[in-house]
């Protein structure tokens, strides 16, 4: 009984969240950089608002981020001291190729990643890359319209394949694309879609979805050709969603929005557009763009393991003025009122992770891999110094014990767990640090004040302990 001895017990990032530096080492600009803290964030990710330039009435947050361009080295020994086997960070395509569509990459930010593998070789940390999370190129964005172009396919495609033959021998786990079905609800953001007025938003989403998911295919095969020894995981927002009572109509309404968050990992894992998503895109008028070898390419090339985020369960009802709405991860989702919410109105549903841990397995028979799971919530500093985070190691705790339940008592097959925001980082949502997940504080405000220094939390020294003892000691001392 237990975990697995190799568990991969770790922690994530996602470079434009954490990085900064956004103008070193040549990077070029991406979407990301362009995404202002404050209201017009929202409409900004969602593709309603343009955001091309910077604009100087905005403060933009990713672009010193915590300074992890330039504190890498003392991080990765931090999370080496948590015990950490993995950690899951993201590349910066502008790093790579600056424009994106550059024939030659650019050495300084392959240079910068190495190390970065590196330095978790050193401490015999496993290195888990996200290929795409949420970036893309600006000048791919201006000259072709982000990923509603199909020539975004051949640009992924390299940007890739340079990672595996750069990396060959040091990574072995990748993530083709951080949660593919955030496209429904945070276009911009996950494939650099602004809509033009007369523009149908769901065509656009589906043409981009469609290049994405070719695009995944393609590499999971290169992956292999180029190293058998890699393994391939797709990326998905997860959270099931419970219908608000037991009306047949609720429940009706809870099945289709699972299968709006199941539907794309659904072609990566299985290698097909299932028939319910097939008449989804019918019913809204839209079509899939397949072209010749579209449908081979997704059949011969499915995903080797599934990786999701979970932070809350969500709830469903059919009728669209019933019950207060809560934001859950970008997801709508109706208020559940057997739970209790975080200081940003995310619902806390430690079962609920369970929940979705058998329903993935049940669905895919393929192993799972959690990595993404935390709790945001504002922290303070104490007279002493420290940072008494008790309801974060709370929230971990019981995420924990629920995930060891479905392995141990449903057997689930799971490769690993990586908590999100290790270090504290910029929130994707809102754009503030101050909505913190990390084992580590940062020193720095919403308004960018602070000197960026690192400081222990109590969660710390308690996920030492949870790792070195495989997840059996999970008890909290005062
Ligand atoms: C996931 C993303 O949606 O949730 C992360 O993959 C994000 O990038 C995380 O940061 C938590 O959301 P938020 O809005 O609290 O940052």
């Amino acid at each position: 009984m237990g975990l697995p001895k190799d568990f991969l017990w770790g922690g994530a990032t996602a470079a434009n969240q954490c990085e900064g530096g956004y103008q070193e080492g040549g990077r070029g600009l991406a979407n990301v950089d362009l995404m202002p803290l404050g209201k017009d964030r929202y409409l900004v990710g969602t593709g309603q608002k343009k955001m091309f330039e910077f604009d100087g009435q905005y403060v933009y947050p990713a672009q010193e981020a915590v300074d992890m361009y330039h504190h890498y080295k003392e991080d990765i020994a931090l999370f080496a001291q948590m015990g950490f086997k993995t950690y899951r960070l993201s590349i910066a395509w502008t790093r790579i190729f600056p424009n994106g569509d550059e024939d030659l990459p650019n050495e300084s930010g392959l240079a910068f990643y190495e190390d970065m593998f590196r330095e978790c070789k050193k401490y015999g940390i496993e290195p888990l890359v996200t290929i795409n999370h949420f970036d893309c190129p600006m000048h791919l964005i201006k000259t072709y319209g982000g990923w509603r172009s199909r020539r975004m396919i051949d640009f992924y495609v390299k940007l890739a394949k340079t990672l595996f033959e750069r990396y060959k021998g040091l990574v072995r786990y990748w993530l083709t694309f951080n949660e593919i079905n955030m496209i429904l609800h945070f276009p911009f953001v996950a494939a650099g879609l602004y809509f033009e007025e007369g523009e149908d938003p769901t065509q656009v989403k589906i043409t981009a979805v469609h290049h994405e998911l070719i695009a995944s295919s393609l590499v999971t095969k290169l992956a292999h050709e180029i190293d058998p020894e890699n393994r391939i995981g797709c990326m998905m927002a997860a959270g099931s969603y419970y219908p608000e009572t037991c009306a047949p109509e609720d429940y009706w309404k809870a099945i289709g929005d699972n299968r709006e968050s199941y539907m794309f990992i659904d072609v990566q894992s299985w290698g097909y557009y299932p028939n319910y998503a097939l008449k989804w895109v019918e019913s809204r008028g839209a079509i899939i763009p397949f072209e010749k070898n579209d449908k081979k390419i997704l059949r011969e090339n499915t995903v080797d393991f599934i990786s999701f985020s979970y932070y809350s369960s969500r709830v469903s009802s059919a009728n669209p003025d019933k019950g207060k709405q809560t934001e859950s991860n970008i997801f709508a989702s109706v208020v559940n009122p057997y739970l209790k919410s975080s200081d940003w109105g995310w619902m806390i549903d430690p079962l609920g992770l369970r929940i979705t841990m058998n329903e993935l397995y049940d669905r895919y028979r393929k192993p799972l891999f959690i990595v993404e799971n935390g709790l945001g919530a504002r922290d303070t500093i104490e007279e002493d110094g420290s940072i008494q985070d008790d309801y974060r190691i709370k929230y971990l705790k019981e995420h924990i014990q629920a995930m060891i339940d479905a392995v141990e008592q449903d057997g689930v097959e799971l490769m690993g767990y990586t908590t999100w925001g290790c270090i504290d980082l910029i929130s994707n949502g809102t754009g503030e640090i101050e909505k913190r997940y990390g084992f580590i504080y940062v020193d720095r405000d919403n308004q960018g004040n602070g000197t960026f220094r690192r400081i222990p939390k109590k969660s710390f020294y308690w996920y030492k302990k949870v790792i070195e003892s495989n997840g059996e000691d999970l008890s909290i001392e005062s």
